[in-house]
This record gives structure tokens, sequence and C-alpha cells, in this order.
């Protein structure tokens, strides 16, 4: 009873399903949801909150892409016209999100997927970067023992890159299009090239040092200078190596000269993946994490990535209250802020690679559940032990959702960690810096401040811990209600988890929970992060005087679809920006 009358507004759309009417067009949408529920609610934001309502929002009634590019988004739409699954469109949107969105698009990275399949069978597949055989625990330290930068940037920083075997793998279990065809329109936008929009010119700009050190080469300097807005972004050299990828599959890139390009690179720069390494490279597929929240059910990934996990423990704890405080004020704040704190805590003691460490599976039990909120003071904050140095949030992970005619989901999240951290020259793309994500020094921060154990050690074929947490939500009747998922490092955990919160509890429509400030707590540093302008100022004070250190920052960003009445809307965080749209 309880539970319907909380969430009425989210499963009255979802039962409305069954009323829709045919054939309406996909358009972009000028406010909320175009069939607003009556029970939906609209939240308070102050006046002065920067993100207005009814940017990037589509509807569709045959299906939905969302990508952080438009151009990318455009492709899965254009697998989708063409009669392909989601999984087609999927595979195809990130692809071509490696030539139109390199910061964080890639085939030098890794990343998680999740797939609902119509009829019921869910998978995950874990495309992480493992660490190359000739890893060892102290790598990234010196000969004193101290933490050096070498796993943020250069060669060394790689794992063995697990974007393409990914993609591949989820073509040929799930997918209906040929190879040739999902490829064809990266293929083709590497080779004719697209014009560099302001957010691209930005993120080339902002990080000019970092290419001319690390990619002088690349397409996307010109003698030397980022692309300024404008310019043709045309790769000749991207474009051969993911024809490769067409003709030979996985061994287009993990063997022959696209391996022969990554480890030339390693030799040249002190890095140590080799051709093995390469050639043993397999990504795995894996039971998604299964929750329940409130009579909805979720899927997300699994470890190697703590997303899933640390997903369902905190909404765990969200749910022993029978109701949330309201959105946006200082309980609720601190709340999540209380319930983050600890859900961080256990992932960073205990979680790890599976294949090297033994992972409680009590973390995600309802009784564990209580168990943590008994230990929630309401009225003050928890201090953490120690202090670390502030964490950041990064942009170069992107999140993808898509859903097609006959309700087959897929959330994608991948990422090569840091900007631009290591280049293949000759075969154009960008490796990550995912070796960062290991604790390379068990107790020391790493770059997003996370604080974590020797779970997270660094071993030889070892996957680091990600945060990475591509989710579906499926309503009563089992089908999708909700794909989502976000970038921003350990953010990206704290992003999700408040969309979802956002819709499930708080009644809102999509674009208003992508739009609603969030907050964010890892624990380590003992620092409340909130958007800056998003909750009135005296709820910050009172969080203040209840012992929170407060710091101003963004929580994550996200590109989402939810099933409303008439099909299905697709929301990007105008956060950064993308496009969704449907066939
Ligand atoms: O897997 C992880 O948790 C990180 N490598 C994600 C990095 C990230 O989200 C950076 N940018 N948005």
């Amino acid at each position: 009873m309880r539970i319907d009358r909380a969430l009425r507004g989210a499963i009255a759309a979802a039962a409305a399903l069954g009323l829709f009417a045919a054939g309406c067009q996909s358009r972009r949408s000028g406010g909320g949801p175009v069939s607003r529920d009556a029970e939906w609610r609209s939240p308070t934001f102050p006046a002065d909150w920067r993100l207005r309502e009814g940017q990037s929002v589509a509807t569709s009634p045959r299906g939905m892409v969302a990508s952080s590019s438009a151009a990318a988004t455009a492709v899965g739409v254009e697998m989708l016209r063409r009669g392909g699954n989601a999984v087609d469109a999927a595979v195809a949107t990130a692809f071509a999100l490696a030539v139109t969105y390199p910061e964080a698009g890639n085939l030098g990275g890794g990343g998680y997927a999740v797939v609902h399949l119509t009829g019921g069978s869910d998978a995950a597949l874990d495309f992480r970067e493992t660490a190359p055989a000739a890893a060892t625990r102290d790598m990234y330290l010196d000969a004193s023992g101290r933490l050096t930068s070498a796993s943020l940037e250069g060669p060394l920083a790689a794992g063995v890159p697990g974007s393409v075997g990914g993609l591949l793998a989820l073509l040929e279990r799930h997918g209906t299009l040929s190879r040739a065809d999902v490829l064809a329109p990266a293929i083709r936008l590497a080779h004719d090239g697209i014009a560099v929009d302001s957010a691209l010119a930005r993120s080339f700009a902002e990080q000019r040092d970092r290419l001319r050190r690390q990619a002088p080469g690349s397409a996307l300097l010109s003698n030397g200078e980022p692309l300024p807005l404008g310019a043709r972004f045309v790769q000749p050299e991207l474009a051969r190596t993911l024809e490769r990828i067409a003709a030979e599959g996985a061994d287009g890139f993990y063997r022959g000269p696209t391996a022969d390009a990554i480890v030339a690179e390693m030799r040249r720069g002190g890095g140590i993946i080799t051709h093995d390494d390469l050639a043993a490279y397999r990504p795995l597929w894996r039971e998604p994490v299964r929750g329940d929240y409130r009579g909805f059910r979720l899927l997300s990934a699994p470890p190697s990535s703590s997303g899933g996990m640390v997903l369902v423990e905190a909404l765990n704890v969200l749910e022993t209250f029978e109701r949330l405080p309201p959105f946006g004020s200082t309980a609720g704040i601190h709340l999540y802020a209380q319930v983050l704190q600890r859900v961080f805590a256990d992932r960073n003691e205990f979680l790890g690679d599976p294949a090297f460490v033994q992972i409680p599976s009590r973390l995600t039990t309802k009784a564990y559940a209580r168990r943590v909120r008994s230990t929630i003071d309401l009225a003050r904050a928890t201090p953490t032990a120690a202090l670390a140095r502030p964490g950041r949030e990064g942009t170069e992970t992107t999140h993808l959702s898509v859903v097609d005619e006959r309700g087959n989901a897929v959330a994608m999240t991948t990422t090569t960690n840091g900007f631009f951290p290591a280049y293949v020259p000759g075969a154009g793309f960008f490796l990550n810096n995912t070796m960062d994500d290991f604790a390379a020094q068990p107790g020391q921060p790493n770059m997003f401040g996370l604080v974590q154990g020797e779970a997270n050690a660094i071993a030889p074929g070892k996957r680091p811990l990600s945060a990475m947490t591509p989710t579906i939500v499926l309503a009563r009747d089992g089908a999708p209600l909700l794909i989502l998922g976000a970038r921003g490092g350990p953010r990206i955990i704290s992003g999700t988890l408040q969309v979802m919160v956002h819709v499930l509890d708080h009644g809102m429509s999509l674009p208003d929970a992508m739009r609603a400030p969030r907050v964010h707590h890892q624990g380590l540093p003992d620092t409340l992060v909130h958007e800056a302008g998003g909750f009135a100022a005296g709820v910050l004070d009172s969080l203040r005087a209840m012992g929170h250190r407060l710091e101003p920052g963004g929580v994550g960003m996200s590109a989402a679809v939810m099933r409303v009445p008439g099909g299905w809307q697709g929301v990007v965080d105008t956060r950064r920006g993308g496009a969704a749209a449907g066939p």
C-alpha cells in the first residue's frame, strides 16, 4: 500500500503503456514529458538554478537513443530505422562516439553494458581494461616508496583495452546486423570528418598541453594547435583502424597492424602492454547485479565495477525509510550524504575484481541495509575517520542508453578514465589511464580522491575497480521503465542513484529528475559535494551546522531513457550536452 502511494506517478506512467496511441512522431519536446501523468509532481528548484526545463528532451513511440554526441545518437537511430535492435544501435553508437567524442568515446578504453531482452533474459558484459601481465603491485611507486604520477599519463598508465572486444561480443551474441553494417557509420564519420562544435573545441583547447605532449601527431591538432570551433575534424588513421575491425573483427584490433602500433608506442614510451596481452584480452559475460527497490527491479553492472553493488546497497538503505524527506531539504541531503559515505566505505574496503578477491555477498542484502541504517545519526554528520585530498569529477567517461520498439534495452558506459592520457600514433586513437583506478598504493587517494584498500591493489591480469553504473530499472510488468547511468568517476554512482530516486520516490518527470541538483559523498575526503546554486542557502547553512564540510562541485552526467505514456522519452544531461532521438 505504502509503495503504491509513494510511487503512484511512476507506476501509473508504466501502466499506461497499454494505452499508447500508435504512430505519433518522434519529436523534440519544449517542456516536460509529452504525456504527463496527473500524478507527476513538479519539484521546486532555487530561482537561480542554472539548468532550465525542457532542454535535450525527445519522445518517440518506437524506441530511443540517448548519448553525449548528437552525431553518435543519429547513428544509433539509423540502426533502429534499418530494423536493428537496441544492441545493434548501442554498439553502433559506441563506435561512433569513438570518432565524434574522443574525450570519452573510445577504442582504447573499456566499459560495461547491461542488457535486458524482451522475454526476460538479462546480461551484463564486463569489458573493463586489464592490468598487463608485466604489471606489479608497486609499479607506480618510486625507489623510496612514494606514489608517482605514472599511472596518470603516458603508455605505462594504460590497461589492456577492452572496448573493441566488448562491443563486438555484444553484437555477436545479441545483435542482428552485421559487423560491417554497425561499423560503417563510424568509418564514414572518421573518413569524411565532422565539424568541431563548441563542446569539442572547448575540450580540445582545455587539453592543449596534454595533447601536445601525448599526441602531437593526432588529428585533434593542426600545426600543434587544437582544432578550433567550426574546423573539419577528419581522422583517416582512425578510419583505417575501424576498417580493420570491420573486416577482421577482434583480430583486426588485438592482432596485426593495430596491435603492432600499440606495442610500438609501449616500447617508445615505457609502457608494458605486449602482443600477448592484447591477444589474450577477453570481455567477460557476467550476471548483472540485481536489486529491488520499492517494487521496482533493477539490473546493474557487476564487479569488476562497484557501480551496481554500491547502487543496490544505497537503495536498500534508503528503502528502510518509509518515505524519503522532501527533495532539496536539509534532511534529504543529509540522508544521501550519510548513506553514500557508508556505502563508499564498503566499496573501498571490500570490492575488487572478483577473480582476485572474495566479495561479501551480504553487502546487497536488506538485512545488511538495516544494520547500515542503524549507524546513521539523522541529526549529525558522522565524520569519516581521516581526511584525504579532495576528489574531482572526471569528464572522460560517456554513458549511452538505448531501447528499441520491442522493449530491448541497453545501458552502456565506457571510458578512457582520464583525458587523452596516451595515444597510438598511426592508429588514430587514445589509450586509457585506467590503471589509476587501482589502489596504486593502498590507503593513498587516486585521481578521484578515492582511498581504496588491498582488494583493489594491482596484480597482473586483474581488472581495476570501477564506479561505472549502467542500469536498467524494470517496472512491475517486467519491462524497462528507466535506462540510465552516468559519467563522473565515483560520482557516477551518486548521480545515477539520485536520478532514479528523483523519479521513483519524488515523482519527478525524467527531464526534472535529470536537471535536479545533486550531491555526493564518498567517505574520504569527508566532504559533502553539492551542485552550486542548486540548494537553498538556508539548507546549506543547516547542513554546515550538522557538521558537514560542504564543497561545490559537479555530480555526474547522464543520458537516460524512460518509458512514458506514448512511448519513450530520452533526456541528455544539459551539464554537458549530446542528444536523444527516436527512430
Ligand atoms: O571506472 C571508473 O570508475 C572511472 N574510470 C570512471 C572515470 C570517469 O567517469 C571519468 N569521467 N567522467
